[in-house]
């Protein structure tokens, strides 16, 4: 009988693939996947780090899932294996073993593909093992079209770490230095995915504007180059897939407003299947707290590449993050959010209260905005976030987008729900098309989060 991994996953879409790779490497390792931890040989939490709430979370959730498993296995069966990946893993390390007794497996994000190797090894009968290393050169683990959770939809990891180290981010120290991977393994990837019948990629990285910069050679390479492995700009790698990945729809995240280029808007503009939708987060409208924040731009500097975008020939959709209660930020850098908000008018936004972090500069500062303080500015932007977004999604209304259909609504059985191009969820009855279609949706109701529609046609 097959052993049997159960998975949670926490934190971004980077951790979402990375565990898709992990119950790859491990099918191929004779394991399979289960949703019920009673039936696992195998626990796995693949964590986030990036605030404290997220990174305190993995601590709960073992000591949970050892009280459900002690009651619901009796005193007859052995507790599974319990492992932690991801980037609590590789920032906090050995200190995982200290805190939970349980857990005999810590693995980082570089050392997926060594995940049978270490399982084999603590049921070999070691103690407990562990791989955290953190290398320029780690090789891109390469994932089937075939091993993917969604039929539909795809992620392909382009760059992997980010050496902006913004003063308050974790993600430097759990990911490791910047790295791109080859365009001709994304190309074939894309590829191999298209014909599988994939409708949409996105494209994954900490900072996708960067890709291909931090290499030797970087520069605007000829395409015929590029299958051999040379390095190209985002924009031409956006190009270069456009082109010939024969993937109908491609997405990407995260922007980077200092990497971010007209050259990017013109591809989009381009390339119909380049879709209407850049998260190009400001963090702050502040130049005083973007200093602090070593974000590497000024307010004005944020709001020349939305102008770029805004003066694209696509009416491309803009969302981003904002950090409030940044060490120092007074009421009147907290206006300067507000004002930006304003006047980007963003169609989504996510909020965070500051956290401090271990081994970021910020968390020398003194954490000097209270609790109260930061829930307060927390609603204000909120509010006023959702008063823009009522009207950025207002004009959606009686306008025809189009769908990717994938998958029943979960609050209603006669409704299919999925996105659009520029990324907002539609719902809409059921019939006329099926599951995997592109579909003409046209809009007939805006909802805070969401769009609710008519079919009309299907396209592809
Ligand atoms: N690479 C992306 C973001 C990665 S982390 C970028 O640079 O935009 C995702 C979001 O978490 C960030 O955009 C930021 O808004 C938030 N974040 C990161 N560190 C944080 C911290 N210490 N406290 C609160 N929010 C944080
Ligand atoms: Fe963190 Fe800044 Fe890198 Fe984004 S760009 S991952 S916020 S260090
Ligand atoms: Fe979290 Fe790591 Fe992503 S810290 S946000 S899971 S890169």
């Amino acid at each position: 009988m097959k052993k049997k991994l159960y998975i949670e996953t926490y934190g971004c879409q980077m951790n979402v693939h990375d565990t898709e790779k992990a119950v790859s490497v491990l099918s191929n390792a004779g394991y399979e996947s289960t949703d019920y931890p009673l039936d696992a040989d195998l626990i796995l939490l693949n964590t986030c780090m990036v605030r404290e709430k997220a990174a305190r979370k993995v601590y709960t959730r073992v000591s949970q899932l050892k009280s459900e498993l002690r009651t619901g296995l009796g005193a007859s069966r052995a507790l599974p294996l319990f492992g932690v990946m991801g980037c609590v893993a590789q920032a906090e390390a050995g200190r995982i073993f200290d805190r939970c007794r349980e857990v005999r497996l810590v693995l980082g994000p570089q050392s997926i593909a060594r995940l049978p190797e270490l399982v084999a090894q603590v049921e070999e009968g070691f103690p407990r093992a562990m791989d955290v290393r953190l290398s320029k050169e780690a090789d891109f683990l390469e994932l089937e079209a075939d091993r993917r959770n969604g039929k539909f939809v795809a992620y392909i990891t382009i760059t992997e770490g980010c050496n902006k180290f913004c003063s308050y981010c974790v993600v430097p120290f759990t990911r490791g230095r910047e790295r791109s991977r080859p365009a001709e393994r994304i190309l074939a990837e894309a590829q191999s995915l298209a014909k599988f019948g994939y409708k949409e990629v996105q494209l994954l990285g900490q900072n996708v504007n960067s890709y291909g910069l931090s290499g030797s050679g970087a520069g605007l390479l000829p395409l015929q180059r590029v299958r051999q492995g040379g390095e190209i700009t985002f924009a031409a790698l956006l190009t270069l897939l456009a082109r010939e990945s024969g993937i109908p729809r491609i997405k990407y995240t995260t922007s980077f407003p200092r990497d971010f280029t007209q050259e990017i808007v013109e591809a989009m503009d381009a390339h119909d299947n380049l879709c209407e939708w850049i998260h190009l987060p400001p963090q702050s409208g502040s130049d005083r707290v973007l200093r602090a924040m070593r974000r590497g731009y000024t307010r004005s500097d944020y709001l020349e590449k939305i102008s770029l975008i805004k003066r694209a020939a696509k009416d491309i959709s803009i969302t981003g993050d904002v950090i409030i209660g940044f060490p120092g930020e007074s009421e009147e850098d907290f206006r300067e959010t507000l004002r930006l908000v304003a006047e980007v008018e963003f169609d989504g936004l996510y909020i965070f209260k500051y956290s401090p972090r271990p081994h970021t500069p910020a968390a020398a500062y003194s954490d000097s905005v209270s609790d109260e303080i930061k829930a307060e500015r927390f609603e204000r932007l909120q509010q006023l976030q959702d008063s823009i977004q009522q009207k950025r999604y207002s004009r959606y209304l009686e306008r025809e987008v189009e769908v990717l259909v994938e998958r029943t609504s979960a609050r209603s059985t006669l409704d299919f729900t999925g996105h659009t191009r520029c990324n907002k969820i539609v719902n809409f009855r059921k019939g006329g098309c099926a599951l995997g279609d592109i579909a003409k949706v046209k809009v007939q109701e805006c909802r805070p989060h969401s769009l609710y529609g008519e079919f009309v046609s299907k396209v592809i």
